[in-house]
């Protein structure tokens, strides 16, 4: 970041001292007023719950123009990644900031590859599981207790343990989601096999069975590594930050990656696609797209606590641009299989085209984002809705690492320690329990 030719000016009415502020600027995006000696010069916070005002770190690994409803991985269009791009060759490029030459990618891939096997004594975790737990309950389980097999890659300040951390993670993630869905379904765990692209494998661990061979369907196994490189990373999300957070008190990557889990579980966030497609069927079983314009009401009704799910989001105030190329990837998997009519996709697009002209959502900015497609898709490959945000999780795995990394090879960073608004009670004595 540099120095903007540009300072901000606190003044106070009642007449405390002015202080001025240093303006940086990044390389595009918003300027950033720092406010670190802010407490220190004036004896006072700011206040901005929810961050939405708030530049929590410097970062270079995505950047998202709300208005414009642009998403940038390194600078590459997503609509250029997700058509000419691999998720195998995404994660190269958000891990290292650069798009690897066909050895790169074959030398990334075979490493990957070589870490997708689990400690065999990961698959005693499961069973203290109740076959019907939902399967992010489990991930956030089992993700964390990888901690307790890498003890040779811990050390979150030593350059080579975050490297091999990285490859283990984005190589078993779907390891464990194949497991947390085999376990729920009753059917063995299938080991991976390294003949298969990653998405083609992560499709064998979750429907193959010893029984008989399974054959990867070329179309489903691109569609699904789009969602992958569709869901990689996307700036300070919720997520994001919670990985930061926890990474910041030097918590080992495979703990600091289990907060992120936890937190992407929220159907304000990650488990919004899981919502969406469960609203959807709601709304079918109401009687479909007649009745849209029922729930609508409800949504448009501040206390029925209805939302449309897989509308809106903090930061886009245009369309996501990936909720578009979800929307493209609907329509050829659903074509592949012969489930042009699917009732579902008729009754989302049915509902984006009644939002789209709605005051409400006009006024409001509420654009369809990544959820509101993805679901579809996923109960079309065959994914149970309740995995959903697994699926996400995996995906989101190598954004979450990346942004840890750039977080730790950052010399500025600190633990990060919010502070707050006090409103509580002032000082007062404690009453024995006789004269309370
Ligand atoms: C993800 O941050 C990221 O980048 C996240 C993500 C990623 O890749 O990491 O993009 C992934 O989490 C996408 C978002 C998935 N969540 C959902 O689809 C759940 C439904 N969406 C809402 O809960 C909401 O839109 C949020 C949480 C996504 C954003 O909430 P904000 O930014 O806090 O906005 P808000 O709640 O202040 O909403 C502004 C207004 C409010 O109405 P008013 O008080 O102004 O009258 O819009 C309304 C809200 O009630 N509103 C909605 C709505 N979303 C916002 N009303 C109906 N349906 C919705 N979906």
């Amino acid at each position: 970041m540099k120095l903007a030719d540009n300072k901000a000016t606190m003044s106070f009415s009642n007449g405390s001292a002015s202080v001025d502020l240093p303006v940086y600027s990044g390389s595009i995006g918003p300027d950033v007023i720092d406010i670190r000696k802010l407490y220190a010069q004036t004896g006072m916070f700011t206040y901005d719950p929810g961050f939405l005002s708030t530049a929590a770190c410097q970062s270079a690994i995505t950047y998202i123009d709300g208005d414009k409803g642009e998403l940038l991985y390194r600078g590459y269009p997503i609509e250029q990644l997700a058509t000419n791009c691999d998720f195998m060759e995404t994660c190269h490029l958000l891990l290292y900031g650069n798009l690897p030459d066909a050895a790169g990618k074959a030398a990334f891939t075979k490493n990957v590859t070589q870490h997708t096997m689990v400690n065999e004594q990961m698959q005693f975790f499961l069973r203290g599981f109740r076959r019907d737990a939902h399967p992010m309950a489990i991930m956030t389980g089992l993700v964390g207790a990888l901690s307790a097999f890498y003890h040779d890659s811990t050390d979150i300040n030593n350059a080579e343990h975050r490297e091999i951390a990285a490859i283990r993670l984005i190589a078993k993630m779907p390891t464990l989601v194949a497991m947390a869905y085999k376990y729920s379904i009753g059917q063995p765990f299938m080991y991976p096999k390294n003949e298969l692209s990653y998405a083609g494998n992560f499709l064998h661990m979750m429907f193959a069975t010893p029984c008989e061979p399974y054959v990867v369907n070329p179309v489903i196994e691109r569609a699904l590594d789009r969602i992958f490189v569709l869901h990689a990373d996307h700036e300070q999300n919720a997520s994001t930050s919670t990985v930061r957070l926890c990474g910041s008190s030097g918590t080992n990557p495979f703990a600091a990656i289990a907060a992120g889990v936890a937190c992407l579980w929220g159907p304000a966030h990650g488990g919004a696609n899981e919502a969406c497609l469960t609203m959807l069927e709601e709304i079918q079983a109401m009687g479909g797209v007649s009745k849209v314009g029922e729930f609508m009401n409800q949504v448009k009704d501040k206390n029925s606590g209805v939302k449309l799910m897989g509308f809106g989001h903090r930061v886009y105030k245009n369309y996501d641009p990936r909720a578009k190329l979800m929307q493209e990837t609907c329509n050829e998997v659903l074509e592949a299989l012969g489930l042009e009519n699917d009732p579902l996709f008729k009754l989302a697009k049915a509902l984006e085209k009644i939002a789209l002209e709605d005051d409400y959502f006009v006024s409001r900015k509420l654009y369809p984002n990544v959820d509101f497609y993805s679901g579809i898709v996923q109960r079309a490959i065959g994914i149970p809705v309740k995995l959903f945000t697994g699926i996400f999780a995996l995906a989101r795995t190598v954004g979450w690492i990346a942004q840890l990394n750039e977080m730790i090879g950052d010399p500025e960073y600190k633990i990060g320690r919010p502070r707050q608004l006090f409103t509580g009670a002032e000082r007062r004595n404690v009453v024995e329990i006789g004269k309370r």
